[in-house]
């Protein structure tokens, strides 16, 4: 059985979590590829809500191995109270494998992601602050300490020493702030590394030899496509690459392997953070989203903003993920208004476009020219099959679904584990 990717098709927060739990149970490895704790999933199980950010969903499927693939970034003391938490729960997440090559978020990346936002003022990023963009700047500078130096203290305290000695510099000189003593983060790294030893593995050799028994390997992407550093809204983005090839490089597979990339998209829009938003609302429509949605994210608790669903996002994320599928979450949110704008084009400077413009500068201005569609007011989610859907409802998801280029095979009605109608099975 080859490989499966699921990644968000919008800015994230389209409801990853639900989706990846429903597929846990038929799959054997669920695997993050890049990002760090500046994601969140809230997974539904019974009447237990689980919210995560590091770990993988799969963590609560029991026979399911979950994998902190190479290309993540791991804050250890986030990872380890985060385990913690599930077993004061009741959890086992002993089967858990990390990537030796995972690059570690020290306490120096935190710091300067949060005096850099500030020294940015309102030109800043709106990040989560959790440091993720300069762990991956170090990565790529090559001055990153990865999970396996943790079990090297000379390499350990080398590579802290080099980073701290530039860092230092700019963290007094530049933003007035008080220089990190090495020996601290030094001791503070060893002291996780027994507590994380049991985890840390060949990840790459494991999943491609998984793959060649023929076992269900899903990897699952953190953030969404146009929060992509290549692909997304830059530099109005996070660092890493949730796009479908992020999969690949971020876990040692290769893209023959897999076989459906699934796109999560939401009935409607949301972003959190800075960046232009075409269909983003500021009125009382978007005020109802983000209250009947609960629009507030997971990681950060900041409000998220809302807008109405843009159809030429669907297209790109499509395009440069090569979707097979998607999973449309939420549709219950939108019950009850009469009409439902949908973003179908932009109008550029006096023009129609009908796909994302490449130029930062052209999608500054982009204005969502809109098609309304016809609402439902009867409750959804009870629903079990699509024809169980009030008919504009099943209008309004096959208008989505022809505007966006790729079947809709899945449909989030609610909340719960069990509140989703399969239209195609994705195994
Ligand atoms: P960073 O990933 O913390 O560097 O933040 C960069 C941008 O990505 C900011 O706009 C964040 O709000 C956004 N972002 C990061 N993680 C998520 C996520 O899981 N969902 C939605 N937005 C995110």
């Amino acid at each position: 059985m080859p490989a499966l990717v699921l990644l968000g098709a919008q800015w994230g927060d389209e409801g990853k979590g639900k989706a990846t739990d429903l597929l846990g149970g038929s799959v054997d490895y669920v695997v993050r590829y890049q990002g760090g704790n500046n994601a969140g999933h809230t997974v539904v199980v019974g009447d237990q809500k689980y919210a995560l950010h590091l770990l993988p969903s799969g963590i609560l499927s029991p026979g399911c191995t979950p994998v902190i693939g190479n290309g993540v970034v791991v804050d250890p003391s986030v990872l380890l109270s985060e385990l913690s938490g599930l077993n004061e729960r009741g959890v086992d997440t002993s089967k858990l494998l990390i990537s030796g090559n995972a690059h570690i978020i020290t306490p120096y990346n935190v710091t300067v992601d949060k005096v850099t936002e500030r020294f940015l003022g309102k030109r800043k990023i709106g990040t989560t602050g959790r440091g993720i963009g300069p762990t991956y700047a170090d990565k790529i500078n090559r001055v990153g300490i990865r999970v396996q130096d943790l079990y090297d203290e000379s390499i350990l305290t080398q590579k802290v020493e080099a980073a701290l000695d530039v860092k230092n510099q700019i963290l007094t000189k530049l933003y007035n702030r008080r220089a990190i003593a090495a020996d601290q983060v030094i001791e503070e790294l060893l002291g996780y590394a027994e507590k994380l030893r049991p985890y840390v593995a060949d990840t790459v050799l494991i999943l491609n030899q998984a793959l060649e028994q023929d076992k269900v390997v899903l990897f699952e992407g953190g953030q969404g496509t146009l929060l992509d550093i290549d692909h997304g809204t830059y530099p109005f983005v996070t660092s890493s690459n949730p796009t479908a090839g992020g999969a690949c490089t971020g876990t040692g597979v290769g893209p023959t392997k897999i076989s459906r990339v699934i796109g999560i998209l939401k009935a409607y829009t949301t972003r959190v953070g800075a960046g232009p938003f075409p269909t983003e609302l500021f009125d009382e429509d978007g005020e109802a989203l983000r209250r009947i949605g609960g629009e507030r994210g997971v990681t950060t608790g900041r409000d998220r903003r809302c807008g109405w669903f843009d159809a030429v996002i669907a297209r790109y994320a499509t395009r440069v993920n090569g979707l097979t599928d998607f999973f449309l979450t939420k549709l219950d949110v939108l019950t009850g208004w009469e009409q439902i704008p949908v973003c179908v084009a932009y109008e550029i400077d006096g023009k129609r476009v009908e796909e994302l413009p490449y130029s930062q500068t052209d999608f500054h201005h982009a204005k969502p020219v809109y098609e309304m569609l016809p609402g439902w007011s009867e409750d959804i989610s009870k629903a079990k099959s699509f024809s169980d859907l009030p008919k504009n409802a099943q209008n309004y998801v096959k208008a989505l679904e022809e505007m966006s280029g790729a079947p809709i095979s899945a449909i989030g009605v609610g909340p719960g584990r069990d509140e989703t109608i399969e239209i195609n099975s994705f195994l």
